[in-house]
Protein backbone atom coordinates (compact mmCIF):
# COMPACT_ATOMS: atom_id res chain seq x y z
CA UNK A 1 0.00 0.00 0.00
CA UNK A 2 1.18 3.27 -0.94
CA UNK A 3 1.57 6.30 2.60
CA UNK A 4 1.73 9.77 2.23
CA UNK A 5 5.18 10.64 2.41
CA UNK A 6 7.06 11.95 5.33
CA UNK A 7 6.13 15.14 6.62
CA UNK A 8 2.90 15.34 4.09
CA UNK A 9 -0.90 14.91 5.04
CA UNK A 10 -4.12 14.60 3.16
CA UNK A 11 -6.94 16.39 4.46
CA UNK A 12 -10.36 14.03 4.67
CA UNK A 13 -13.61 15.40 4.16
CA UNK A 14 -14.27 15.52 7.81
CA UNK A 15 -11.62 18.05 8.45
CA UNK A 16 -12.41 20.27 5.30
CA UNK A 17 -15.14 22.29 6.81
CA UNK A 18 -12.35 23.43 9.70
CA UNK A 19 -9.62 24.48 6.95
CA UNK A 20 -12.79 25.68 4.76
CA UNK A 21 -14.23 27.99 7.14
CA UNK A 22 -10.61 28.95 8.60
CA UNK A 23 -9.44 30.29 4.88
CA UNK A 24 -12.71 32.27 4.66
CA UNK A 25 -12.41 33.95 7.85
CA UNK A 26 -8.60 35.36 6.61
CA UNK A 27 -10.18 35.88 3.36
CA UNK A 28 -12.59 38.24 5.02
CA UNK A 29 -10.52 39.37 7.41
CA UNK A 30 -7.69 40.48 4.90
CA UNK A 31 -9.92 42.00 2.13
CA UNK A 32 -11.10 44.36 5.28
CA UNK A 33 -7.65 45.85 5.15
CA UNK A 34 -7.48 46.40 1.31
CA UNK A 35 -5.67 42.85 0.50
CA UNK A 36 -5.84 41.26 -2.96
CA UNK A 37 -5.31 38.00 -4.04
CA UNK A 38 -2.58 36.86 -6.19
CA UNK A 39 -1.65 33.05 -6.71
CA UNK A 40 1.81 32.27 -7.73
CA UNK A 41 3.26 29.01 -9.06
CA UNK A 42 4.57 26.45 -6.79
CA UNK A 43 7.49 25.93 -8.92
CA UNK A 44 10.19 28.38 -9.22
CA UNK A 45 13.67 28.29 -10.37
CA UNK A 46 16.14 27.81 -7.47
CA UNK A 47 18.17 30.76 -8.01
CA UNK A 48 15.23 32.89 -6.92
CA UNK A 49 15.19 31.50 -3.60
CA UNK A 50 18.91 31.23 -3.23
CA UNK A 51 18.93 35.09 -4.13
CA UNK A 52 15.65 36.42 -1.87
CA UNK A 53 16.20 33.73 1.36
CA UNK A 54 20.05 33.67 1.53
CA UNK A 55 22.12 30.76 -0.11
CA UNK A 56 24.07 30.66 4.06
CA UNK A 57 20.36 29.86 5.41
CA UNK A 58 18.95 26.39 6.76
CA UNK A 59 16.13 26.90 3.91
CA UNK A 60 18.29 27.33 1.21
CA UNK A 61 21.09 24.95 2.49
CA UNK A 62 19.26 22.17 3.60
CA UNK A 63 15.51 22.38 3.46
CA UNK A 64 14.69 22.52 -0.69
CA UNK A 65 12.96 20.30 -2.43
CA UNK A 66 14.79 20.77 -5.54
CA UNK A 67 15.36 19.10 -9.09
CA UNK A 68 16.58 19.17 -12.32
CA UNK A 69 13.68 19.32 -14.76
CA UNK A 70 13.80 17.47 -18.13
CA UNK A 71 15.90 20.98 -19.85
CA UNK A 72 18.21 21.20 -17.05
CA UNK A 73 17.09 24.09 -15.14
CA UNK A 74 17.01 23.83 -11.58
CA UNK A 75 13.36 24.32 -10.08
CA UNK A 76 12.20 24.23 -6.48
CA UNK A 77 8.82 23.89 -4.63
CA UNK A 78 8.26 26.83 -2.91
CA UNK A 79 9.29 27.30 0.77
CA UNK A 80 7.61 30.48 1.42
CA UNK A 81 6.26 32.82 -0.61
CA UNK A 82 7.86 36.03 -0.69
CA UNK A 83 10.16 35.71 -3.08
CA UNK A 84 7.24 34.69 -5.50
CA UNK A 85 5.47 37.59 -4.76
CA UNK A 86 7.85 39.73 -5.35
CA UNK A 87 9.28 38.25 -8.98
CA UNK A 88 5.37 38.51 -9.67
CA UNK A 89 5.90 42.62 -8.74
CA UNK A 90 8.36 42.86 -10.89
CA UNK A 91 7.79 40.63 -13.50
CA UNK A 92 4.46 42.40 -14.32
CA UNK A 93 5.45 46.06 -13.05
CA UNK A 94 2.40 45.92 -10.40
CA UNK A 95 3.91 48.97 -9.42
CA UNK A 96 3.49 51.03 -11.80
CA UNK A 97 1.01 53.86 -10.97
CA UNK A 98 0.44 52.01 -7.76
CA UNK A 99 2.64 53.47 -4.70
CA UNK A 100 1.32 50.55 -2.24
CA UNK A 101 0.49 47.17 -3.81
CA UNK A 102 -1.09 45.31 -1.09
CA UNK A 103 -1.28 41.31 -2.08
CA UNK A 104 -1.92 38.02 -0.16
CA UNK A 105 -1.74 34.44 -1.30
CA UNK A 106 -2.49 30.59 0.46
CA UNK A 107 -1.60 27.51 -0.08
CA UNK A 108 1.18 24.99 0.12
CA UNK A 109 5.28 25.42 1.00
CA UNK A 110 7.90 22.94 1.09
CA UNK A 111 10.50 22.77 3.11
CA UNK A 112 12.35 19.36 4.52
CA UNK A 113 12.67 19.49 7.82
CA UNK A 114 12.47 16.87 10.25
CA UNK A 115 8.48 16.13 10.96
CA UNK A 116 7.02 17.10 14.28
CA UNK A 117 4.05 18.58 15.74
CA UNK A 118 2.98 21.98 14.31
CA UNK A 119 5.61 20.76 11.73
CA UNK A 120 5.64 19.43 8.34
CA UNK A 121 6.78 19.05 4.94
CA UNK A 122 3.77 20.00 2.86
CA UNK A 123 2.60 22.98 4.79
CA UNK A 124 -0.10 25.98 4.58
CA UNK A 125 0.55 29.61 4.72
CA UNK A 126 -1.40 32.73 4.48
CA UNK A 127 0.83 35.22 2.92
CA UNK A 128 0.50 38.93 3.20
CA UNK A 129 2.77 41.68 1.48
CA UNK A 130 2.56 45.04 1.53
CA UNK A 131 5.03 46.79 -1.47
CA UNK A 132 6.18 50.56 -2.27
CA UNK A 133 6.43 52.50 1.18
CA UNK A 134 8.88 52.44 3.75
CA UNK A 135 6.41 54.29 6.07
CA UNK A 136 6.29 53.09 9.68
CA UNK A 137 2.56 52.85 9.51
CA UNK A 138 2.55 50.19 7.12
CA UNK A 139 4.43 48.42 9.24
CA UNK A 140 1.70 48.67 11.84
CA UNK A 141 -0.72 47.81 9.71
CA UNK A 142 0.52 44.62 8.30
CA UNK A 143 1.19 43.66 11.87
CA UNK A 144 -2.43 44.91 13.04
CA UNK A 145 -3.90 42.18 10.12
CA UNK A 146 -1.73 39.65 11.80
CA UNK A 147 -3.00 40.14 15.36
CA UNK A 148 -6.55 40.47 13.60
CA UNK A 149 -6.02 37.11 11.96
CA UNK A 150 -5.42 35.26 15.54
CA UNK A 151 -8.29 37.34 17.14
CA UNK A 152 -10.46 36.50 14.72
CA UNK A 153 -9.57 33.14 14.75
CA UNK A 154 -9.51 32.50 18.51
CA UNK A 155 -5.99 31.91 18.56
CA UNK A 156 -5.13 31.09 22.50
CA UNK A 157 -2.75 33.58 24.15
CA UNK A 158 -1.03 35.43 20.87
CA UNK A 159 2.14 37.03 21.46
CA UNK A 160 3.76 39.29 19.45
CA UNK A 161 7.50 39.56 19.51
CA UNK A 162 9.46 42.56 17.89
CA UNK A 163 12.60 43.32 17.03
CA UNK A 164 14.80 45.69 14.62
CA UNK A 165 17.31 43.92 12.68
CA UNK A 166 18.71 46.58 10.91
CA UNK A 167 19.76 47.53 7.29
CA UNK A 168 22.16 47.83 4.71
CA UNK A 169 23.72 51.04 6.56
CA UNK A 170 23.73 49.54 10.14
CA UNK A 171 24.20 46.11 10.12
CA UNK A 172 27.61 45.54 8.05
CA UNK A 173 29.53 47.05 11.15
CA UNK A 174 26.95 45.45 13.68
CA UNK A 175 27.77 42.30 11.84
CA UNK A 176 31.46 42.34 12.18
CA UNK A 177 31.52 43.37 16.14
CA UNK A 178 28.83 39.83 16.47
CA UNK A 179 31.60 37.71 14.71
CA UNK A 180 34.63 39.27 16.53
CA UNK A 181 32.77 38.21 19.66
CA UNK A 182 31.37 34.98 18.53
CA UNK A 183 35.14 34.08 17.43
CA UNK A 184 36.20 34.77 21.29
CA UNK A 185 33.53 32.19 22.35
CA UNK A 186 34.80 29.54 20.01
CA UNK A 187 35.42 27.03 22.34
CA UNK A 188 31.97 27.28 23.63
CA UNK A 189 29.96 27.11 20.54
CA UNK A 190 28.75 23.84 18.40
CA UNK A 191 30.15 23.00 15.30
CA UNK A 192 27.02 23.97 13.47
CA UNK A 193 27.50 27.78 15.49
CA UNK A 194 30.99 27.75 14.42
CA UNK A 195 30.42 27.22 11.10
CA UNK A 196 27.24 29.81 10.96
CA UNK A 197 29.82 32.47 12.61
CA UNK A 198 31.30 32.62 9.31
CA UNK A 199 28.52 32.13 6.91
CA UNK A 200 25.48 33.45 8.75
CA UNK A 201 26.12 35.24 12.15
CA UNK A 202 23.02 36.30 13.42
CA UNK A 203 21.49 32.75 13.03
CA UNK A 204 23.61 31.65 15.77
CA UNK A 205 21.46 33.45 18.43
CA UNK A 206 18.62 30.72 17.44
CA UNK A 207 20.37 27.88 18.40
CA UNK A 208 18.35 25.45 20.69
CA UNK A 209 22.50 23.77 22.19
CA UNK A 210 22.15 25.41 25.97
CA UNK A 211 26.11 26.13 25.79
CA UNK A 212 25.56 28.05 22.69
CA UNK A 213 22.77 30.07 24.49
CA UNK A 214 25.26 30.43 27.47
CA UNK A 215 27.89 31.70 25.54
CA UNK A 216 25.59 34.24 23.93
CA UNK A 217 24.50 36.08 27.01
CA UNK A 218 27.25 38.82 26.60
CA UNK A 219 26.75 39.08 22.71
CA UNK A 220 26.36 42.18 21.17
CA UNK A 221 22.73 42.92 20.04
CA UNK A 222 21.37 44.59 16.72
CA UNK A 223 19.17 46.75 18.55
CA UNK A 224 22.23 48.64 20.48
CA UNK A 225 23.77 49.37 16.91
CA UNK A 226 20.57 50.59 14.98
CA UNK A 227 21.32 53.76 12.76
CA UNK A 228 19.48 56.83 13.34
CA UNK A 229 17.13 56.17 10.52
CA UNK A 230 16.86 52.86 11.54
CA UNK A 231 16.21 53.44 15.28
CA UNK A 232 13.40 56.37 14.50
CA UNK A 233 11.49 54.15 12.08
CA UNK A 234 11.53 51.26 15.26
CA UNK A 235 10.72 53.69 18.00
CA UNK A 236 7.59 54.65 15.18
CA UNK A 237 6.49 51.11 14.87
CA UNK A 238 6.55 50.54 19.12
CA UNK A 239 4.56 54.17 19.00
CA UNK A 240 2.10 53.06 16.39
CA UNK A 241 1.31 49.93 17.91
CA UNK A 242 1.14 51.06 21.21
CA UNK A 243 -1.65 54.15 19.95
CA UNK A 244 -3.47 51.01 18.60
CA UNK A 245 -3.89 49.41 21.73
CA UNK A 246 -1.78 46.20 20.36
CA UNK A 247 0.67 44.62 23.13
CA UNK A 248 4.09 43.39 22.03
CA UNK A 249 7.09 42.30 23.88
CA UNK A 250 10.94 44.01 22.56
CA UNK A 251 13.04 40.76 22.10
CA UNK A 252 16.73 41.83 20.53
CA UNK A 253 17.46 38.16 19.61
CA UNK A 254 14.80 37.41 17.55
CA UNK A 255 16.87 37.30 13.90
CA UNK A 256 14.39 35.24 11.84
CA UNK A 257 15.48 32.30 9.67
CA UNK A 258 15.60 34.12 6.09
CA UNK A 259 18.21 36.65 5.12
CA UNK A 260 16.03 39.00 3.17
CA UNK A 261 14.73 41.50 6.44
CA UNK A 262 15.51 44.70 7.48
CA UNK A 263 14.67 47.03 9.87
CA UNK A 264 11.37 45.34 11.60
CA UNK A 265 10.67 42.05 12.03
CA UNK A 266 8.24 40.14 14.19
CA UNK A 267 7.09 37.14 15.43
CA UNK A 268 3.94 35.41 16.90
CA UNK A 269 3.37 32.36 19.29
CA UNK A 270 0.57 30.86 20.52
CA UNK A 271 -0.18 29.01 23.49
CA UNK A 272 -0.59 24.91 22.84
CA UNK A 273 1.51 23.64 20.02
CA UNK A 274 4.30 23.27 22.13
CA UNK A 275 8.03 23.65 20.65
CA UNK A 276 6.65 24.76 17.18
CA UNK A 277 4.97 27.85 19.02
CA UNK A 278 5.10 30.39 16.36
CA UNK A 279 1.65 30.76 14.48
CA UNK A 280 3.11 33.38 12.28
CA UNK A 281 5.98 35.84 11.36
CA UNK A 282 7.32 38.50 9.29
CA UNK A 283 9.17 41.72 8.75
CA UNK A 284 10.35 44.36 6.17
CA UNK A 285 12.52 43.38 3.31
CA UNK A 286 13.66 46.55 1.72
CA UNK A 287 16.50 45.27 0.06
CA UNK A 288 14.32 42.34 -1.79
CA UNK A 289 13.11 43.57 -5.24
CA UNK A 290 16.50 45.40 -5.75
CA UNK A 291 18.34 42.01 -5.08
CA UNK A 292 16.20 40.45 -7.68
CA UNK A 293 17.01 42.79 -10.45
CA UNK A 294 14.42 45.61 -9.58
CA UNK A 295 14.43 49.37 -8.47
CA UNK A 296 15.08 49.79 -5.11
CA UNK A 297 11.33 49.18 -3.28
CA UNK A 298 10.84 49.25 0.53
CA UNK A 299 8.07 46.39 1.30
CA UNK A 300 6.80 44.46 4.56
CA UNK A 301 4.49 41.29 5.03
CA UNK A 302 4.01 38.51 7.07
CA UNK A 303 3.18 34.82 6.42
CA UNK A 304 1.07 32.21 9.10
CA UNK A 305 1.17 28.43 9.04
CA UNK A 306 -2.28 27.16 8.31
CA UNK A 307 -1.76 23.88 10.21
CA UNK A 308 -0.81 25.16 13.18
CA UNK A 309 -3.29 27.98 13.44
CA UNK A 310 -5.82 25.10 12.64
CA UNK A 311 -3.97 22.98 15.36
CA UNK A 312 -5.48 25.82 18.23
CA UNK A 313 -8.23 27.96 16.87
CA UNK A 314 -11.05 27.93 18.59
CA UNK A 315 -13.61 29.57 16.97
CA UNK A 316 -13.82 26.75 13.93
CA UNK A 317 -16.86 25.43 13.93
CA UNK A 318 -18.34 24.93 10.53
CA UNK A 319 -21.49 23.31 9.97
CA UNK A 320 -22.23 21.12 7.61
CA UNK A 321 -25.01 21.58 4.51
CA UNK A 322 -28.54 20.47 5.26
CA UNK A 323 -28.37 16.89 3.45
CA UNK A 324 -31.54 15.63 1.85
CA UNK A 325 -31.03 11.99 0.36
CA UNK A 326 -33.31 10.11 -1.73
CA UNK A 327 -32.54 6.43 -1.54
CA UNK A 328 -33.91 4.68 -4.10
CA UNK A 329 -34.13 0.89 -2.94
CA UNK A 330 -35.34 -0.92 -6.24
CA UNK A 331 -33.54 -0.65 -9.63
CA UNK A 332 -36.85 0.25 -10.74
CA UNK A 333 -37.46 3.10 -8.52
CA UNK A 334 -33.77 4.69 -9.33
CA UNK A 335 -35.24 6.48 -12.41
CA UNK A 336 -37.62 8.68 -10.41
CA UNK A 337 -34.99 9.06 -7.61
CA UNK A 338 -33.19 10.49 -10.26
CA UNK A 339 -35.54 13.33 -11.41
CA UNK A 340 -36.71 14.29 -8.31
CA UNK A 341 -33.15 15.03 -6.91
CA UNK A 342 -33.56 16.78 -10.01
CA UNK A 343 -35.76 18.83 -9.55
CA UNK A 344 -35.30 19.54 -6.38
CA UNK A 345 -31.73 20.54 -7.13
CA UNK A 346 -32.63 22.72 -9.44
CA UNK A 347 -34.53 24.80 -7.17
CA UNK A 348 -31.34 25.17 -5.28
CA UNK A 349 -29.58 26.13 -7.34
CA UNK A 350 -32.31 28.84 -8.73
CA UNK A 351 -32.19 30.18 -4.96
CA UNK A 352 -28.85 30.21 -4.25
CA UNK A 353 -29.27 28.02 -1.31
CA UNK A 354 -25.26 27.20 0.05
CA UNK A 355 -26.69 25.25 3.20
CA UNK A 356 -28.16 22.86 1.37
CA UNK A 357 -27.16 19.46 -0.47
CA UNK A 358 -29.21 16.76 -2.33
CA UNK A 359 -27.85 13.64 -2.74
CA UNK A 360 -29.01 10.38 -4.36
CA UNK A 361 -27.63 6.46 -2.93
CA UNK A 362 -28.33 3.97 -6.06
CA UNK A 363 -26.50 1.21 -3.73
CA UNK A 364 -28.85 0.48 -1.54
CA UNK A 365 -30.14 -3.48 -1.44
CA UNK A 366 -31.89 -2.97 1.70
CA UNK A 367 -33.30 -0.18 4.28
CA UNK A 368 -30.58 -1.00 6.51
CA UNK A 369 -27.69 -0.42 4.03
CA UNK A 370 -29.17 2.89 2.55
CA UNK A 371 -29.45 4.09 6.72
CA UNK A 372 -26.12 2.98 6.89
CA UNK A 373 -24.76 5.53 4.17
CA UNK A 374 -27.66 8.16 5.29
CA UNK A 375 -25.59 7.88 8.45
CA UNK A 376 -22.07 8.02 7.20
CA UNK A 377 -23.37 11.08 5.11
CA UNK A 378 -24.79 12.90 8.24
CA UNK A 379 -28.09 13.11 6.30
CA UNK A 380 -31.20 15.50 7.65
CA UNK A 381 -33.48 14.16 5.71
CA UNK A 382 -34.45 10.61 4.06
CA UNK A 383 -36.69 10.14 0.69
CA UNK A 384 -37.36 6.58 0.27
CA UNK A 385 -38.58 5.37 -2.98
CA UNK A 386 -39.85 1.61 -2.80
CA UNK A 387 -42.21 0.23 -5.52
CA UNK A 388 -45.03 0.62 -3.17
CA UNK A 389 -44.17 4.50 -3.27
CA UNK A 390 -43.93 4.75 -7.35
CA UNK A 391 -47.09 2.79 -7.45
CA UNK A 392 -48.82 5.75 -5.34
CA UNK A 393 -46.75 8.44 -6.22
CA UNK A 394 -45.98 9.20 -3.13
CA UNK A 395 -42.67 9.65 -1.02
CA UNK A 396 -41.62 8.80 2.13
CA UNK A 397 -39.79 10.99 4.06
CA UNK A 398 -38.11 10.38 7.05
CA UNK A 399 -36.82 13.33 9.38
CA UNK A 400 -33.86 11.93 10.79
CA UNK A 401 -33.63 14.28 13.20
CA UNK A 402 -37.03 14.04 15.14
CA UNK A 403 -37.28 10.66 13.83
CA UNK A 404 -40.62 11.33 12.22
CA UNK A 405 -41.71 10.32 8.97
CA UNK A 406 -43.66 12.30 6.53
CA UNK A 407 -45.84 11.09 3.23
CA UNK A 408 -46.00 13.83 0.52
CA UNK A 409 -47.04 13.43 -3.41
CA UNK A 410 -44.14 13.63 -5.86
CA UNK A 411 -45.54 17.18 -6.96
CA UNK A 412 -45.43 18.18 -3.64
CA UNK A 413 -42.36 17.40 -2.83
CA UNK A 414 -39.86 20.53 -3.87
CA UNK A 415 -42.24 22.71 -2.15
CA UNK A 416 -42.66 20.60 0.94
CA UNK A 417 -38.59 20.75 1.43
CA UNK A 418 -38.91 24.10 1.27
CA UNK A 419 -41.09 24.99 3.95
CA UNK A 420 -39.69 22.19 6.16
CA UNK A 421 -35.84 23.59 5.69
CA UNK A 422 -36.64 27.27 5.97
CA UNK A 423 -38.59 26.14 9.36
P1 LIG B 1 8.58 31.88 8.21
O1 LIG B 1 8.81 32.38 9.60
O2 LIG B 1 9.61 31.02 7.62
O3 LIG B 1 8.35 33.15 7.31
O4 LIG B 1 7.20 31.10 8.15
C1 LIG B 1 6.01 31.70 8.61
C2 LIG B 1 5.17 30.71 9.38
O5 LIG B 1 4.95 29.53 8.60
C3 LIG B 1 5.81 30.18 10.67
O6 LIG B 1 5.62 31.08 11.74
C4 LIG B 1 5.01 28.89 10.89
O7 LIG B 1 3.76 29.18 11.47
C5 LIG B 1 4.78 28.41 9.46
N1 LIG B 1 5.77 27.38 9.11
C6 LIG B 1 7.05 27.53 8.69
N2 LIG B 1 7.63 26.34 8.46
C7 LIG B 1 6.71 25.41 8.74
C8 LIG B 1 6.68 23.97 8.69
N3 LIG B 1 7.73 23.26 8.29
N4 LIG B 1 5.53 23.33 9.06
C9 LIG B 1 4.44 24.03 9.45
N5 LIG B 1 4.40 25.38 9.50
C10 LIG B 1 5.52 26.06 9.16
C11 LIG B 1 8.14 33.12 5.97
O8 LIG B 1 7.85 32.15 5.35
C12 LIG B 1 8.23 34.49 5.34
N6 LIG B 1 8.04 34.33 3.88
C13 LIG B 1 7.19 35.42 5.92
C14 LIG B 1 7.18 36.77 5.30
C15 LIG B 1 6.29 37.24 4.38
N7 LIG B 1 8.06 37.72 5.54
C16 LIG B 1 7.76 38.78 4.79
N8 LIG B 1 6.69 38.48 4.11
Amino acid sequence: MFKTLKGMQDFLPEEMGFWKEMETKIHRIVSIYGYQEIRTPLLEETELFARSIGASTDVVEMEMFSFEDQGGTSMTLRPEATASVIRAYLEHHMGHGNPLVKVYCMGPMFRHERPQKGRFRQFHQINLEAIGLSDPWVDVEVIEVLMKICEGLGIPEPKLFLNSVGDRKCRPSYREKLVTYLRSKKDNLCQNCIRRTETNPLRVFDCKVESCQAALTKAPLIIDDLCSECLKHFEQVKAGLTELGIHFDIHPRLVRGLNYYTRTAFEVTGSGLGSQNAVGGGGRYDGLAQELGGEETPAIGFAMGLERLRLIAKNLNPSLPLNILFLPLESNTVLIAQKLSQELRKQVFAQDLQKISVDLYTGSQSVKSALRYANKKDSHYTVLLGSEEEKRKIASIKDLRDGKQHEVPFSELTSWFFKHVKS
